[in-house]
């Protein structure tokens, strides 16, 4: 596990931004899973930055996003096809046939999910997988408790989640009760996984995934197994890791 610790919110941005851009210039067509979330915004920006500047081509890269809400078609405000797209597909010449989020509009859960492991199968799985972390440790939509072994699968969103999401919604009963994620098995085939985090209410989750002992009631402490892990949080993500934060 390689530890990052950024001073805020840009320089965690700029250095996961450095890592992706990295990624894609050593393997141009390479396959990136990606998040979606407040966290990442700000490397999204950054990259959209550096294409603007000629510095990073996405032309043949392909993305397979972690997750997306189930019963929510793709031009909801806030389904994560849709966040993708404003945030960061517009602005960068990626191919809009090279992009997969799990299908939010087929309620058929269990067709939903195999089609999704089978299109990461098809291409060969992910090269680098990007994840935020939940404040209950969650990663995806993987709760506490989700199983270590499941590919992509329907899950129940928890309490936590629902009210930390209900922002983006009108209220927190307008938020869905459900999601398709990739489940844990998925993102630890990923060959490279990078986390990011910031902020106080992260810190707890911080301590507990990567400096406690590996269980599913903190579904990111599992990456602690994973052979090629970076975690870029910045100071006040890492301030309950004095093991981090003392370096
Ligand atoms: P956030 O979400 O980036 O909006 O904090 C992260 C997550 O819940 O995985």
């Amino acid at each position: 596990m390689k530890i990052i610790c950024a001073h805020d919110y840009q320089d965690m941005s700029r250095k996961a931004a450095n890592i992706i851009s990295a990624q894609v210039i050593m393997k141009p067509n390479c396959v990136l899973g990606l998040a979606t979330g407040g966290t990442p915004l700000g490397m999204y920006a950054q990259l959209i930055n550096w294409y603007n500047k000629g510095d990073i081509d996405f032309s043949e890269v392909t993305t397979i996003n972690l997750d997306e809400y189930r019963g929510l078609p793709r031009e909801h405000e806030q389904s994560y096809w849709y966040f993708m797209h404003k945030n960061f597909f517009e602005h960068i010449n990626i191919r809009l046939d090279h992009v997969y989020v799990p299908d939010g509009a087929n309620t058929d859960a269990e067709k939903a999910c195999k089609e999704y492991d089978e299109i990461i199968h098809r291409f060969g799985g992910v090269d680098m997988q990007l994840l935020g972390i939940g404040v209950d440790g969650h990663i995806g939509f993987n709760e506490p408790g989700a199983a270590f072994e499941l590919g992509t699968h329907c899950v129940d969103l928890a309490e936590s989640t629902i009210e930390a999401n209900k922002r983006f919604f009108a209220s927190a009963d307008e938020v869905p009760r459900q999601a398709y994620t990739m489940g844990i098995k998925t993102i630890m085939q990923a060959r490279k996984v990078l986390l990011i985090a910031n902020g106080k209410a992260k810190a707890k989750a911080m301590r507990t995934a990567f400096f406690g002992p590996v269980t599913p009631a903190v579904p990111a402490s599992i990456l602690q197994m994973h052979p090629d892990l970076t975690v870029v949080a910045d100071e006040e993500a890492w301030s309950e890791c004095p093991e981090v934060i003392g370096q």
